[in-house]
């Protein structure tokens, strides 16, 4: 039996990675406008995999008998001034769901569900990869001393986000 405040935060975490996956469409949508492919294939992936974390969720939620409640998903952002600013702005939406799911394995540790605290440490790691991945291409930036501007490094950029790992 999960606790209902345990259910509360698992439900705002279906909507939050809803939100995750139009984020990284709508990063997608951008990049695809100003002629990025490489970056507009990198989020339209990385959108996918946000909508497969939803999935898990609801599926250990429909296990444990948790009532799921679909909410309004809010906007996500549509304008950045350059891709640097797309990346910073997923890498700071990466950072607001690693302090959510550290908040469930907290919460659900002090309440003794220990079926939660083992179920999200899956997300632990996964937030883990995440800002790895995020700080490889920070560092990759700065390799090329890319801040955004138009030219050979945003081209490189653009070919790099293609086919980085993730
Ligand atoms: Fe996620």
């Amino acid at each position: 039996m999960i606790q209902s405040h345990i259910a509360q935060l698992l439900n705002d975490q279906v909507n939050a990675e809803f939100y995750a996956s139009n984020v990284y469409l709508q990063l997608s949508a951008w990049s695809e406008c100003q002629g990025l492919e490489g970056a507009a294939k990198f989020f339209r992936e990385h959108s996918m995999e946000e909508r497969i974390h939803m999935d898990k969720i609801f599926d250990y939620m429909a296990e444990c008998s948790v009532p799921i409640t679909i909410e309004q998903i809010p906007k996500a952002p549509a304008t950045f001034g350059n891709l640097m600013e797309a990346i910073q702005a997923a890498y700071d939406h990466e950072l607001k769901v690693t302090a959510m799911i550290k908040n469930i394995a907290k919460q659900s540790f002090e309440a003794e569900d220990y079926t939660t605290f083992n179920f999200i440490e899956w997300f632990i790691a996964e937030q883990h990869e995440e800002e790895v991945l995020f700080d490889k291409i920070i560092d990759k930036a700065k390799v090329l001393g890319f801040k955004g501007e138009p030219g050979q490094s945003l081209y490189i950029m653009d070919n790099y986000l293609a086919n980085v790992q993730h």
